[in-house]
């Protein structure tokens, strides 16, 4: 199929494209590369050994996006465009609404006019807020969510239930991911994050690089097995595959479709920085701080249904997700750097 890839140049979307090429689509990338590099691309046709078409376009703007509409005969669209740093979402809050809302408005309203039936959306664990049981299933409730950038996920996932219930020819899979790390094996690709990173993995990478002297580990008085934040992390090809499955899903005319792309497995921050110790081969040195605001102490899925109607099924451990992480920062020190 002829599959265009809104964001394809960032951290999911580069490894999704590997999958999708791979399992032998077309790939047309549309990226206004905001908060990634060309280089990206240059590097998955090296891994893949294919040729991706790439556009740099703001799908915000509905005149450029529209050219892509034009040249291509599109089958199904992955839609990753959206901004995703949570503390940038808390002080600029119309910037996250109107970039990520804007460009799925572009999006859906070119579908409808080229007769484009099927859509993956990047949805987030997010949506769950703070959640009322454990593990985390489809059907538990959303949109009691911490910051504007989960907000902006609830209101996607509302626009595209409510497009579905009047248009039944559209195929729309919301997939709500859980905690996305590592890299590819090749250690070609990999999550580049601008300036201090937010998130634990690329935090981690760095402090064992002796980029940053340590670690900060938010909190150690959670209810959780040592004290310290529980999450469902995810190695990334993982994830990136679930797309090429939720598509195959999307192609049996499902309609709406809603999955958590998880392992159904917590880890705590001490594991995952233990994990990292053995790889990297020395202490990751670390200092407990203050708690994060809005920060919740376990967060997993409960991955059957994903199991059930796609296939799938995360393969890689966290000491994979480690040793792929690792590999990508020693190889790219200072990211794509282009
Ligand atoms: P990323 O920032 O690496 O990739 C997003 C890409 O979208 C970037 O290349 C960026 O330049 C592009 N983009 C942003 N706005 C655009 C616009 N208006 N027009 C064109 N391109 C635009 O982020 P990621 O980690 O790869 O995340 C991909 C998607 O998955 C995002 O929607 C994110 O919210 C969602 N998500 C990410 C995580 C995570 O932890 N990484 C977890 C859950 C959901
Ligand atoms: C993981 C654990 C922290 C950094 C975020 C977004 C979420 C989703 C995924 C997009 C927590 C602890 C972290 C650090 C630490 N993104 N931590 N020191 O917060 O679960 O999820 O990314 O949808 O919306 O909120 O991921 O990697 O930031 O944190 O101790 O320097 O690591 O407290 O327990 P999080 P994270």
């Amino acid at each position: 199929m002829n599959i265009l890839v809104a964001g394809g140049a960032g951290y999911i979307g580069s490894h999704t494209c590997v999958e999708l090429l791979n399992a032998g689509h077309e790939v047309i990338c549309v990226d206004n590369l905001l908060n990634s590099k060309y280089e990206a691309i240059r590097r998955v046709e090296l891994i893949t050994g294919k040729k991706v078409k790439f556009y740099r376009i703001d799908l915000t703007n509905y005149e450029e996006s529209k050219i892509v509409f034009e040249e291509n005969h599109i089958d199904g669209i992955i839609h990753f465009a959206g901004l995703k740093c949570v503390p940038e979402s808390i002080s600029v809050p119309l910037k996250y609404y109107q970039n990520n809302i804007d460009s799925t408005f572009t999006l859906v309203r070119l579908m409808k006019e080229y007769n484009v039936r099927n859509l993956v959306f990047s949805s987030s664990a997010t949506v769950y807020g703070n959640p009322l049981k454990l593990p985390i299933t489809e059907d538990d409730p959303i949109g009691n969510t911490t910051n504007p950038y989960g907000t902006t996920k609830y209101f996607i996932e509302k626009i595209l239930m409510d497009i579905c219930k009047v248009d039944n020819t559209l195929n729309v899979a919301i997939l709500r991911y859980f905690n996305p790390v590592g890299a590819h094996p090749s250690g070609l690709i990999g999550e580049d994050p601008n300036g201090i990173p937010n998130n634990l993995v690329p935090y981690v990478t760095q402090v064992a690089i002796g980029k940053r002297p340590y670690l900060k580990v938010t909190g150690n008085d959670y209810d959780t097995i040592d004290g310290t934040g529980v999450r469902d992390y995810i190695h990334i090809c993982d994830l990136a595959y679930g797309h090429v499955l939720a598509l195959n899903k999307l192609v049996t005319n499902c309609g709406l479709v809603i999955y958590n792309l998880g392992t159904g497995k917590g880890n705590s921050v001490m594991e995952v920085v233990r994990a990292f110790d053995k790889i990297v081969g020395h202490e990751i040195p670390y200092k407990v701080v203050e708690r994060r605001v809005g920060d919740i102490a376990t967060c997993y899925a409960d991955p059957t249904k994903a199991y059930k109607e796609l296939g799938f099924k995360a393969k890689y451990s966290i000491e994979d997700m480690a040793k792929d992480a690792w590999n990508w920062q020693q190889k790219n020190p200072n990211g794509y750097e282009e």
